[in-house]
């Protein structure tokens, strides 16, 4: 269970990291028509998104899968240099728990920030 986990958020921050990339090379350059261009069509681009609450509760998802693998991973770091071997249960649910704890407590930013 513990290992899907770890390989299901490593793989979504890989596909983040293309679809991140992919958006904001889109996002800059000049926007034919607008006197600033390319700094206006960052802001719109960024703005739109931001204004989507799917993408807002992506945005907790996306948090909830990089605190989960790093802290997992440094869990699994430990394992491998032979560190809390006889605790693996307890320290998998530490960084469960740790990772339920810091994405509880960036909701009120991504969803209540400013439109
Ligand atoms: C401090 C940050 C990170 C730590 C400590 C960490 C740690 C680890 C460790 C220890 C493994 C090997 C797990 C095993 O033994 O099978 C691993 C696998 C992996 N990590 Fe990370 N990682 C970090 C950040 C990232 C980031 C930023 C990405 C993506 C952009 C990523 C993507 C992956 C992927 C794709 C795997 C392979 C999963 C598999 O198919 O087995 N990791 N990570």
């Amino acid at each position: 269970m513990g290992w899907l986990l770890h390989k299901f958020t490593g793989w979504v921050l890989v596909g983040y990291l293309f679809a991140h990339t992919a958006v904001l090379s889109t996002a800059v350059g000049v926007n034919p028509g607008q006197a600033a261009a390319g700094e206006d069509l960052y802001t719109e681009t960024l703005r739109g998104l931001e204004e989507l609450l799917i993408v807002r509760f992506l945005e907790v998802g996306l948090l909830a899968a990089a605190v989960f693998h790093i802290l997992n991973g440094i869990r699994l770091l430990f394992v491998d240099l032979g560190v809390g071997l006889e605790v693996q249960d307890e320290s998998f649910c530490a960084a469960v728990v740790l990772t339920a704890a810091v994405t509880l407590a960036s909701v009120p930013t991504f969803l209540g920030g400013q439109l």
